[in-house]
């Protein structure tokens, strides 16, 4: 897997990524982003275009990968926001509690190992009257969808670094003592294990 996780998997991710429905979740949660923001899997950017320049003083990202952080590099440069990679994993964040004025999570949850652990880091880390933006895939509402999802999920995390095409999002976020701000979700354009998105704002 090393050969594949160097240099197919980052590649893959960022066009993944990059895709236009993806693309177009990306706009309407990032730009609302304000003052200090900490990224939890910055991965290759595909983020950093859609901050406001006038809102945001800075972007911390965190992401264990560092072959998909350096995929970054340009659009790191073309960003006029000061940023700034820290510690390894969404789980354990090396920053004082109440620091952060948004945190940023987009299709990430899908991979970090324990997420509920996570979203309770963001938790700690946002400023009294901050917020999470997120836009995340996961479970999907019909059954038919979601037995695909589960039937797919043991080979789609290993080809995918880890990703789970059906986790509850919603869900996640309660167990982690979050209150949503605002909530939408349907299918974006593509397979329709992969396309069911959440996303708004919760704190
Ligand atoms: C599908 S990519 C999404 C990247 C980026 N957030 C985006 O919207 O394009 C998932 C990212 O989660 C990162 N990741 C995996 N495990 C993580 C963890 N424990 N904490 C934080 N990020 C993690 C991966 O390295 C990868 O960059």
């Amino acid at each position: 897997m090393g050969f594949y996780n160097k240099y197919i998997l980052p590649c893959c991710l960022d066009m993944a990524c990059g895709a236009k429905p993806i693309t177009k979740q990306r706009e309407k949660v990032v730009p609302l982003a304000t003052g200090v923001v900490l990224e939890i899997g910055i991965g290759s950017g595909q983020n950093l275009p859609h901050y406001n320049a006038d809102k945001v003083s800075k972007i911390v990202g965190v992401d264990p990968d560092k072959n998909i952080w350096k995929r970054s590099a340009d659009r790191r440069a073309a960003c006029p926001i000061d940023i700034e990679r820290i510690g390894l994993s969404g789980e354990e964040i090396p920053l004082d509690s109440k620091t952060a004025d948004t945190v940023v999570c987009t299709y990430t949850l899908c991979t970090i190992p324990d997420p509920v652990k996570a979203l309770r880091e963001m938790r700690r880390i946002l400023k009294p009257g901050g917020k999470i933006l997120f836009s995340e895939h996961g479970m999907a509402p019909d059954a038919k969808v979601a037995k695909w999802q589960c039937r797919i999920d043991p080979i789609w995390k290993k080809i995918a670094g880890g990703c789970h095409t059906g986790r509850d999002i919603p869900e996640l976020f309660r167990q982690a003592g979050l209150t949503f701000k605002q909530l939408d979700e349907m299918y974006i354009p593509g397979p329709r294990p992969l396309s069911y998105n959440y996303w708004g704002s919760a704190g």
